[in-house]
C-alpha cells in the first residue's frame, strides 16, 4: 500500500518536473501607449486662436495645434499659463518672460506635456520645434497672423498633415 502511494507520488513529482514551469502570461502591452481603459474623448478646445494675437503666423499655428490644447482659456490639464497672444508670451513668469520658458521646455522636450489623453497628445515635429526656438531666440518679435495679417503679411501658415 505504502509503496504504491510512494510510486504515485513520485510519478506525480516527475510529471510536474517534466511539465516544466507554468507558462508566463504574455508581457503586458506598453502602458504609456495603451491605457487600460479608453479615456473619455475631450471636447474640442473653445479658444484655439485669438484675433490680433501679435504672433507671427507660423508660431501661432504651432501653438494652436500643439500647445493650446492645454494652454488656452480656460486652461486644461492644469496648464499654468495661457499661450494665446504676444502679451501672454511676454508676460512675466518667475522673473523671466514666458517665451523664454517656452524656449527651455521646447528645447528639453518637456512640452508638449506627455500625459495620456484622448485624443492623444502630439509631440512637436522637428520643423515645429525649429519654428518656436528660432522665434524665441530672436527675442519673440511681434508678427501678424489672422485678422491682423495684411494682404501681404507674407508668412505662409505651416500646415500640418
Ligand atoms: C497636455 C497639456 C499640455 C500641452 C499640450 C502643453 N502643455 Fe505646457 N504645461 C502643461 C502643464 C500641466 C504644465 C505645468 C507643468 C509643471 O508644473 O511641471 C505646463 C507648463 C508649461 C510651461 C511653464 C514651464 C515653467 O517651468 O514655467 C511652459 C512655458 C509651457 N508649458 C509651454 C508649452 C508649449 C510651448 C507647449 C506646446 C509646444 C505646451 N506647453 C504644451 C500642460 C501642457
Amino acid at each position: 500500500m505504502t509503496s504504491a502511494f510512494v510510486a504515485a507520488f513520485a510519478a506525480l513529482l516527475l510529471w510536474r518536473v517534466l511539465e516544466g514551469p507554468k507558462k508566463k502570461p504574455p508581457p503586458a502591452a506598453p502602458m504609456a501607449l495603451a491605457p487600460p481603459e479608453p479615456l473619455p474623448l475631450e471636447p474640442p478646445v473653445q479658444v484655439l486662436r485669438v484675433a490680433n494675437s501679435g504672433l507671427p503666423c507660423d508660431v501661432d499655428d504651432v501653438l494652436a495645434s500643439k500647445c493650446r490644447r492645454c494652454h488656452t482659456q480656460p486652461p486644461r490639464h492644469s496648464a499654468p499659463v495661457q499661450l494665446l497672444s504676444l502679451d501672454d508670451l511676454h508676460a512675466d513668469r518667475n522673473g523671466a518672460p514666458v517665451y523664454q520658458h517656452v524656449g527651455r521646455v521646447v528645447e528639453s522636450g518637456y512640452m508638449p506635456f506627455a500625459i495620456m489623453a484622448n485624443p492623444p497628445i502630439e509631440r512637436l515635429t522637428d520643423a515645429e520645434k525649429q519654428t518656436l526656438l528660432a522665434w524665441v531666440s530672436a527675442g519673440a518679435p511681434r508678427g501678424a497672423c489672422g485678422a491682423d495679417a495684411g494682404p501681404d503679411a507674407g508668412q505662409k501658415p505651416a500646415r500640418r498633415r
